[in-house]
């Protein structure tokens, strides 16, 4: 993600310059002559690592030390001595010093150090989004972030798919991606530049979806007024998007089928065929197979839509991704609302990690839209997560999970959140043992 920021403490020239020299091509360091300065510093930069000396002007950097690991307990830091001191040593890792090297230094094994160190660390810093990509580079809303395996099979799937024009079949949560994922095959592939029409089928009533889809003539029923273009010749030769399948009204499965199968459709009341020549792209959040099976959906029709399939994976299933999703998000939030929340401490990131996400990403988009919303600064407080204010977080929506081990899992994390990851006053408040509680904690994979 963004370059390394270090910051070198030390009193002697030679040795501040030699080291900056060293580290500047890879990480972004900072440099302080003492140990007022180095904690001044450390207070403004933030940097992910410090290196500082013993010996120091001002404060000692056994107190620098001490000071960082108050205000930043996860924040590495390496001591330099200028002799093997023994004492200051050993003063030096009680206070939690990552660890410790004598002068004259060995530079290659110091590197090596750091990047180990910020590699060990990376995955429980706070998440910071560099000043620079804050408000230049604007995010593109079209893009698909997320690195993990669920995620890259739908980038690899649709790059299979955009060049040819076979109908696609798009399963997922709400809230997962399909649409987006509908509009990067239509913009990465041949129909790229060609109209795109998406039609919900959730929200049109039944009586409107025929003439919605296929026009219809004037005077074809009561308020047709005038002729009236349908979605598929709008879409031309570009992408229809049919959002929502399963809710077509089973007489109107009969009649897609036909215009997909002929490729030619009718305007409502016309008594002519117009040609279909748009790509479709259909979207479901249901098991149309099970739909198939009870009779509410035509099989013929399935297996018309589902040639190709392809399948995006619940938010819970790949929280690897969400601190890239949420420096995705914040970016479009801040430009909209004018804001400037760049720091998400680490906590908060475990937080959301942890959350269930019944509404994938469309839910952790209004949650951290509210959370900018309350921020006061440019850290997004752990306080300002919806979620975490009560257990009713839970899934409630039909076909959702409703067992007792998610609740008894989301109870856990809520538990824990509340007592800052105390174990043992969670195993208290839970009234279990505190070996009962890691076994859970392991059981359900709550990340710590
Ligand atoms: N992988 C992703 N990367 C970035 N944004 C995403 C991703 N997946 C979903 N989104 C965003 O989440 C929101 C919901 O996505 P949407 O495509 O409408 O979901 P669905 O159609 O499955 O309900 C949209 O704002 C979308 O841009
Ligand atoms: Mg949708």
């Amino acid at each position: 993600m963004s370059r390394g920021r270090v910051l070198v403490i030390d009193g002697d020239d030679f040795a501040r310059e030699s080291l900056t020299g060293l580290l500047q091509p890879e990480y972004e360091v900072f440099t302080a002559k003492d140990g007022s300065e180095g904690l001044q510093i450390f207070g403004k930069a933030r940097p992910d690592l410090v290196v500082t000396a013993v010996a120091l002007h001002a404060l000692d950097g056994i107190k620098v030390l001490e000071m960082i690991k108050r205000s930043s307990r996860n924040t590495p830091v390496i001591i330099v001595t200028a002799h093997a001191e023994m004492r200051s040593i050993i003063e030096a890792m009680r206070l939690g010093a990552y660890d410790y090297f004598a002068k004259p230094i060995d530079y290659s094994r110091l590197k090596e150090m750091i990047s180990k160190a910020l590699e060990s660390t990376s995955h429980s810093a706070d998440l910071i989004i560099p000043e620079s990509v804050l408000h230049d580079a604007l995010p593109n809303e079209r893009t698909i972030v997320g690195r993990s395996s669920g995620i890259m099979e739908v980038i690899k799937k649709i790059g299979q798919v955009s060049s040819s024009r076979v109908n696609v079949l798009i399963e997922g949560e709400s809230g997962t991606g399909k649409e987006l994922v509908s509009r990067v095959i239509h913009n990465s592939g041949v129909t790229n530049g060609l109209p795109f029409v998406a039609v919900d089928l959730s929200t049109l009533p039944e009586t409107l979806v025929e003439s919605e889809l296929f026009g219809h003539v004037k005077g074809a029923f009561t308020g047709a007024v005038r002729d009236r273009k349908g979605r598929f010749e709008t879409a031309a030769d570009g992408t229809l998007f049919l959002d929502e399948i399963s809710e077509i009204p089973l007489n109107l499965q009969v009649k897609l089928l036909r215009v997909l199968q002929e490729r030619e459709f009718e305007p409502v009341g016309g008594g002519m065929t117009l040609p279909m020549n748009a790509r479709i792209v259909v979207a479901t959040n249901r098991n149309l197979e099970e739909l198939v099976r009870r009779g509410k959906f035509r099989e013929d029709l399935f297996y018309r839509i589902s040639v190709f399939r392809i399948n995006i994976p619940p938010l819970r299933e790949r929280r690897e991704d969400i601190p890239s999703l949420v420096i995705h998000i914040l970016q479009k939030i801040n430009r909209e609302l004018h804001k400037n929340v760049r720091r998400v401490p680490h906590d908060v990131i475990k937080a959301l990690q942890n959350h269930y996400w019944v509404g994938n990403i469309r839910e952790l988009e209004n949650v951290l839209l509210q959370a900018v919303v309350l921020a006061k600064g440019d850290v997004l407080e752990k306080e300002s997560l919806s979620f975490l204010q009560s257990t009713g977080s839970i899934a409630k929506a039909e076909g959702e999970d409703l067992s007792l081990e998610l609740m008894e899992r989301e109870h856990i994390i809520f538990v824990l959140n509340k007592t800052n990851w105390d174990k043992t006053e969670a195993a208290r408040l839970l009234n279990i043992s505190r070996h009962t509680l890691y076994n859970k904690i392991k059981a359900y994979r709550i990340a710590q």
